[in-house]
């Protein structure tokens, strides 16, 4: 007997630096308790700007770095997603607030600010797009690790429903 996939989208602006981060980490935290077959894991953007292209060079180097395999271009997020996907997570404020004002009334999808499971309380997944060098990428992936593992630990207790 099958049971059906839980379904999970990483949503940041352009989904080339943050939301990929949050994607890869997340697939490789479920592969790594054997869950990999339980999940369908993605991410998009909220703008259109790099559709079809492959992560910012220093995402794929922080991935690399961590082991964590990748292979997704951007795409932008659809009113079908807020359907298809059970969980959408946005990394700050105003993508909650686009993701709000996106959402087909009433969609299943839940709407979640992915620092509100980092048990450190680092809120915020910042946007290193502009920054000269490669620190906020490893941040980002530092707070990824944290969110994943706070979020499935707040599922299997059934404090998500
Ligand atoms: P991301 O970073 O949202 O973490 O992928 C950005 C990438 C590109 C742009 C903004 C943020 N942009 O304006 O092109």
């Amino acid at each position: 007997m099958s049971t059906a996939k839980r379904k999970a989208l990483f949503i940041c602006l352009g989904n080339i630096c943050r939301s990929p981060i949050a994607e890869g980490v997340f697939q490789k935290a479920v592969n790594d308790i054997g869950d990999g077959d339980k999940w369908e894991v993605d991410s998009a953007a909220i703008g259109s700007w790099h559709v079809g292209n492959p992560p910012d060079w220093r995402a794929l180097d922080t991935m690399k770095k961590h082991d964590v395999p990748y292979n997704n271009c951007a795409r932008q997020v659809t009113s079908e997603d807020f359907n298809h996907y059970d969980f959408i997570f946005g990394m700050d404020e105003a993508n909650m607030r686009d993701l709000s004002k996106r959402a087909p009334k009433g969609s299943k999808a839940k709407l979640l600010l992915f620092g509100d499971f980092d048990p450190q309380g680092d809120r915020i997944i910042r946007d290193p797009y502009y920054d000269s060098d490669s620190s906020g990428f490893e941040k980002c992936y530092q707070q990824s690790v944290r969110c994943s593992k706070g979020f499935l630990e707040q599922l299997e207790k059934g404090a998500i429903k």
